[in-house]
C-alpha cells in the first residue's frame, strides 16, 4: 500500500512539471495562495503574506545557529506548495561553558548573558578597572556551541611621563601604567620635600606630585673673636663660609669650611690670635719692658741706665704686620754740667764733659787752691766734687830779730 501511494505522487509530479514547467504560474493557480511556511530556527525575508503563486521567500538561520543543510530560497508554486528542494536545517547547539575569560576584561553578567548558554546568547565584556579598550569587540555570541567574536583587547591606562626631581631619582623607570607605584629618592645631601611615592591611578592621573629635593642646611656660623664670617645665616650643602681675621690677627684653623651632606660643618670655627712681634733686645746700657714677645697692638718701653741718655724713641709699638714701629734706641753716656774754671785758676780738659771724665783744676801763680784738684763726672750727671777756689798766697808775719827793737813801734 505504501509503495503504491509513492508511485501516485511521483506520477502527479511528473505530470505537473511536464505541463507547466518551472517558474510558471498558470491562470488557474494565480488566485490561490501558499500557506506560511515555518522553518524552525530560521528567519524569513523577501516576502510577506499573503503568499501568492510566484512569491519567493528567503530563509536564514537565526543568529547563533548555522546552516547544516537545505535550501535558503523557496518559491510558492501551484498556489499550494513551496518548492526549492530540501528544507533548511539549522544547527543550534548550546555552549556548554560560559563566555571565555579575557585578559584585563570582565563579563557583564545578566541582561541576556546567563546560563544556560543557548545558541544566540550574547555576552558583553568591559575592560577592567584602570584599563581601556585598544581593539577587539565588546561582545561574544554563542554560535552553535562555540563562543564567537573577536576578543576585547584592554591595556592598562598609561599615566603621563614622570620626570625625576632635580638632585633626585625615581624607580622604576617609565613608562608607567595603572597601578604602578613609583618611588622617589634624593641624592646625598638633599632632603625630600613632598610625597616619597606616587601611584598611577585608574583614571590615568598620578596620586601625588613629584617631590622636590632641597639641599641639607647647616646651622649659621658665629664669627670668631677679632674676625668675621661670610656669608651670615644658614648655609646649604655643598656650599661653605669664609672666615677672616681682623687686621693684626692671624687665623688658626680652616678658613673655608664646607657644609657637609649630613648637615654638619667640615671644620670648627677658627680662632684669630694677635700678630706677634719678635722680642726686642734691650739697648746696651739700658733695659726694655716688658721682655719677651709682644703681640699687636701692644708695645715696649726702653730706659737707659743712669748716666746714659736715650737717643731715639723711648717706646715702640708692635704693628699689625708683625714689625716694630721704631728701632731700639741707643743709650749714650750722659754729660755733666759744664764746669767753669775757678777765679784766678784754670781747668782741663775743657767741656763738654761726658760720664767719667776727670777734670783737673789749677790756680794761677800766687794763688793757692782751696779744695780738690780734680772732679769726676758721675753717672747721675753730677760732679763728684765742687770746683775749688784760688786764694792769694799769704806771706808769714815777720817777727823782729832777736835782740832787736821794732823799728816802727
Ligand atoms: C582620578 O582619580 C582619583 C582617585 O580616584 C581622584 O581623586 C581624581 O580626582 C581623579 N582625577 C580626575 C581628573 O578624574
Amino acid at each position: 500500500m505504501r509503495s503504491h501511494a509513492w508511485i501516485v505522487v511521483i506520477l502527479i509530479l511528473v505530470h505537473l512539471s511536464s505541463i507547466e514547467g518551472k517558474g510558471k504560474c498558470p491562470k488557474r493557480f494565480k488566485k490561490r495562495g501558499c500557506r506560511p511556511l515555518v522553518i524552525p530556527n530560521t528567519v524569513r525575508s523577501g516576502c510577506r503574506p499573503p503568499y501568492k503563486c510566484g512569491d519567493v521567500c528567503r530563509y536564514a538561520c537565526v543568529p547563533g545557529c548555522v546552516r547544516q543543510r537545505g535550501a535558503t530560497v523557496r518559491t510558492c508554486r501551484y498556489g499550494r506548495y513551496w518548492i526549492g528542494g530540501k528544507r533548511l536545517k539549522c544547527s543550534c547547539s548550546p555552549c556548554t561553558s560560559g563566555p571565555p575569560v579575557i585578559r584585563n576584561a570582565n563579563v557583564v553578567w545578566g541582561s541576556g548573558c546567563s546560563a544556560p548558554f543557548t545558541a544566540g546568547t550574547t555576552c558583553s565584556y568591559q575592560c577592567d578597572h584602570g584599563h581601556s579598550k585598544v581593539g577587539g569587540a565588546e561582545t561574544k555570541m554563542c554560535v552553535d556551541g562555540v563562543w564567537r567574536g573577536s576578543s576585547l583587547d584592554c591595556d592598562a591606562v598609561q599615566c603621563p611621563t614622570l620626570t625625576a626631581p632635580e638632585f633626585g631619582s625615581l624607580t622604576p623607570p617609565g613608562p608607567h601604567s595603572y597601578p604602578n607605584l613609583v618611588t622617589f629618592n634624593c641624592e646625598t645631601g638633599y632632603v625630600l620635600t613632598g610625597a616619597g611615592d606616587t601611584t598611577c591611578q585608574a583614571n590615568g592621573t598620578w596620586s601625588n606630585l613629584v617631590p622636590t629635593c632641597t639641599p641639607v642646611q647647616c646651622p649659621a656660623r658665629a664669627a670668631p673673636a677679632n674676625g668675621a664670617v661670610h656669608p651670615h645665616g644658614p648655609v646649604s650643602y655643598p656650599n661653605g663660609v669664609t672666615f677672616t681675621c681682623n687686621t693684626g690677627y692671624v687665623m688658626n684653623g680652616a678658613s673655608t669650611p664646607t657644609c657637609r651632606a649630613d648637615g654638619t660643618w667640615s671644620h670648627p670655627v677658627p680662632t684669630c690670635t694677635p700678630v706677634q712681634c719678635p722680642a726686642r733686645a734691650a739697648p746696651a746700657n739700658g733695659a726694655v719692658s716688658p721682655t719677651g714677645a709682644v703681640s699687636y697692638p701692644n708695645g715696649v718701653t726702653f730706659t737707659c741706665n743712669s748716666g746714659y741718655v736715650l737717643n731715639g724713641a723711648a717706646a715702640a709699638t708692635c704693628r699689625a704686620d708683625g714689625t716694630w714701629s721704631h728701632p731700639v734706641p741707643v743709650c749714650t753716656a750722659g754729660p755733666c754740667p759744664t764746669l767753669s774754671a775757678p777765679n784766678n785758676g784754670a781747668l782741663s780738659p775743657l767741656g763738654p764733659h761726658g760720664y767719667q771724665t776727670v777734670v783737673t783744676f789749677t790756680c794761677n801763680p800766687g794763688y793757692v787752691l782751696n779744695g780738690v784738684t780734680s772732679a769726676t763726672c758721675q753717672a747721675d750727671g753730677t760732679w763728684s766734687h765742687p770746683v775749688p777756689t784760688c786764694t792769694p798766697v799769704q806771706c808769714p808775719i815777720l817777727s823782729p830779730p832777736i835782740n832787736a827793737q821794732k823799728m816802727f813801734q
